[in-house]
């Protein structure tokens, strides 16, 4: 099947289908136990990351599992940093740990000469994926947005209140702008380059982007994204990109004025109504169940399902979660889920 002719594309192309697709940020996991299982053997978790024998393997396992429209590239929006050249590793119960950038000194040490050569892994586990893949469903790459990606690389982790990444950007106004900059450019390549190696559709995690004041979103969050969006149209005119500006409350109708994207990400947060009244008729929406709705199941999951489906089912929409899926999740309610939003919820 063409990539034109795909659910997932159709929606964002502003075709409002009959079922939405379907698919999960998160979607390979530890809530699956086959993924654990590789997990275990792949050594780290950034060794499984660039192992595309590995990586592929996770990728295609929820596929093989639920049916998803969308298979989503194993990696994750941290291999940026670590493909500059910074320390980043991956602590079991920790999250991510990074040998925190403390001044603006230490953006030399940041280089775009080796970063391709460290990614290639991943444009290679992208080449097997899409060979492997079911003739319907398509192919997801990613990436981080600058802003979040800025916080992991300042804070050294996750932060709680971004004081060390705020105060660069309210203190050292040039050093943080040089970073947001090269974030900009390192993305736009890699994005461009997941293309080449296959990626029908981007998706763009700003993850952290509801930890900013308005004015700061629109400079440090928005324009950066529309900078990277500019960036890959102008090589690869045709590809859809969703934008997932979590947590930004009023601010996604910023987002979705601009029409830069083909689909806005919504958090579980979002008034669907509003939505629905404010933003669909702007751009395809994606979203937006409460993860925790899926861990718990049963009627409670499928009246969130329904809620979700009788208010944005009729536009250009695509059925996901409001974030990440967690490891908590019994498989057999994200099957449960596929079949209730395949037949019509409640
Ligand atoms: O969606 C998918 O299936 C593709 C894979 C994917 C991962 N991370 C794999 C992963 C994607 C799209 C991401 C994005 C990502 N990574 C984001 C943006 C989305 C979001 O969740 O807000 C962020 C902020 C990160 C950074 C990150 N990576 C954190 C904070 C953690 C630790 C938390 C956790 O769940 O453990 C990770 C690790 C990580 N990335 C895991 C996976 C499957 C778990 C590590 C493991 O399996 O040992």
């Amino acid at each position: 099947m063409k990539t034109a002719d795909k659910p997932l594309t159709r929606a964002l192309k502003g075709k409002a289908l009959k079922h939405p697709p379907i698919w999960l940020m998160r979607q390979a996991g530890r809530y699956l136990p086959e993924y654990r299982e590789v997990r275990a053997r792949a050594g780290s978790f950034l060794d499984l990351c660039y192992n595309p024998a590995l990586a592929t393997e996770v990728t295609l396992q929820p596929i093989r599992r639920f049916g998803f429209d969308a298979a989503i590239l194993f990696s994750d929006i941290l291999v940026v940093a670590d493909a500059l050249g910074q320390s980043v590793a991956f602590e079991e119960g920790r999250g991510p740990v990074l040998e925190p950038l403390q001044t603006g000194k230490d953006l030399a040490k940041l280089k775009l000469d080796r970063f391709h050569d460290r990614l290639a892994p991943v444009y290679e586990t992208l080449d097997r994926i899409k060979a492997a893949l079911p003739a319907e469903t398509a192919l997801i790459g990613f990436a981080g947005a600058p802003w979040t990606v800025a916080s992991y690389m300042i804070e050294g982790g996750s932060s709680r209140d971004f004081a060390k990444v705020k105060g660069w950007m309210h203190g050292q106004i040039t050093e943080f702008a040089a970073l947001i900059d090269l974030l900009v450019e390192a993305t736009s390549q890699y994005l461009i380059r997941q293309v080449e190696a296959g990626a029908e559709v981007l998706q763009l995690f700003d993850s952290w982007a509801g930890a900013l004041s308005h004015p700061d979103m629109r400079q440090f969050s928005l324009a950066p994204l529309r900078k990277i969006v500019a960036n890959v149209r102008a090589k690869h005119p045709n590809v859809p990109i969703i934008l997932f500006p979590r947590a930004v409350g009023a601010g996604y109708l910023d987002f979705a004025v601009e029409k830069f994207a083909q689909g806005l990400s919504l958090d579980p947060g979002v008034p669907l109504e509003w939505a629905r009244d404010h933003l669909q008729s702007q751009t395809c929406l994606q979203g937006n169940l409460d993860p925790q709705l899926l861990v718990i199941g049963g009627r409670s999951m499928n009246a969130g399902v329904a809620r979700i489906l009788h208010r944005l089912g009729k536009g250009p929409f695509i059925f996901n979660l409001g974030h990440g899926i967690v490891p908590e999740t019994p498989p057999e309610h994200v099957a449960e889920l596929v079949k209730l939003v395949r037949e019509g919820a409640g």
